[in-house]
């Protein structure tokens, strides 16, 4: 299902600047999780690549980056990151490139916008399709304990300029829904308001663990983004795993 077709123009600033600058993150991708692993990575199919942020900080360490997303309209903003040759309008549960990466990445919760668990079953085995024997499959979550803190969590709201944006969390069964709420000012000062829903799931560490290594991987570790030890507190974490 496409997602994020308002909330587009804003995330980058919202998510990966305000809320969650991405430098941080890459330097822990690049030296804590591929050049630990696989110091000798060349390649890197990044699914889920939004508009490319990330995807732009790993070509300046010259690793060679494809991006796969499902919204046509994100791939759009991701051509000023990365070349357009590059770019795969996929949905990552689906998808056959014909070749193999040296490293298959997946950021900032992405997987947790496929809402069936056999979606995530699917993504791992395509993911394992398109790697040879030990290298990496790179995937990062926010637990269900996250989900349930945002879940509870006040209403956020960021102004810009002319608009002003409000985020909300909601569990409807066990999908938790992200209330996207903008309201644009018009020319006769009155506001439009225009509202998108964006899905998210969670499972289990230890549900998806045993689902990887009976998928062919080998799980090399699990890391709590914030705190390096997992525990039941645990808001991001990381599954950083090589195909058998
Ligand atoms: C949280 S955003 C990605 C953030 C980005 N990876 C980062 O690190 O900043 C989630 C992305 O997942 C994409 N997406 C959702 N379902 C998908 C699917 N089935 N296949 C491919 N991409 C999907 C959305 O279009 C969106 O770009």
């Amino acid at each position: 299902m496409k997602t994020y077709n308002v909330f587009l123009d804003y995330y980058d600033e919202i998510v990966r600047n305000i809320n969650n600058p991405i430098e941080d993150e890459v330097d822990f991708l690049v030296n804590d999780c591929i050049k630990q692993y696989k110091p000798f990575t060349k390649t890197i199919l990044e699914t889920a690549c939004w508009t490319g942020l990330i995807a732009k900080e790993l070509i300046k360490s010259w690793y060679e980056v494809i991006g796969l997303d499902i919204n046509k309209n994100m791939l759009k903003k991701a051509e000023k990151n990365i070349d357009i040759k590059n770019l795969v309008l996929a949905d990552m549960t689906n998808f056959d490139l014909w070749k193999t990466f040296d490293v298959i990445l997946c950021n900032y919760n992405s997987i947790c916008h496929l809402t069936k668990w056999k979606q995530w079953q699917d993504f791992f085995k395509i993911s394992n399709n398109h790697l040879e024997k030990d290298w990496l499959f790179i995937f990062d979550i926010n637990t269900i304990f996250e989900f349930e803190n945002i879940t509870r969590d006040f209403a956020q709201f960021y102004n810009f300029n002319n608009d002003t944006v409000c985020l909300e969390m909601f569990k409807k069964d066990w999908i938790y829904e992200w209330l996207i709420k903008i309201f644009k000012k018009t020319e006769d000062w009155k506001y439009d308001l225009i509202q998108e829903i964006v899905k998210e799931i969670s499972f289990p560490i230890n549900k998806i663990k045993k689902e990887l290594i009976n998928q062919w991987f080998n799980v090399l570790k699990i890391i709590d983004y914030h705190y390096n030890e997992i525990s039941t507190k645990s808001e991001r974490v990381y599954f950083i795993c090589n195909k058998k």
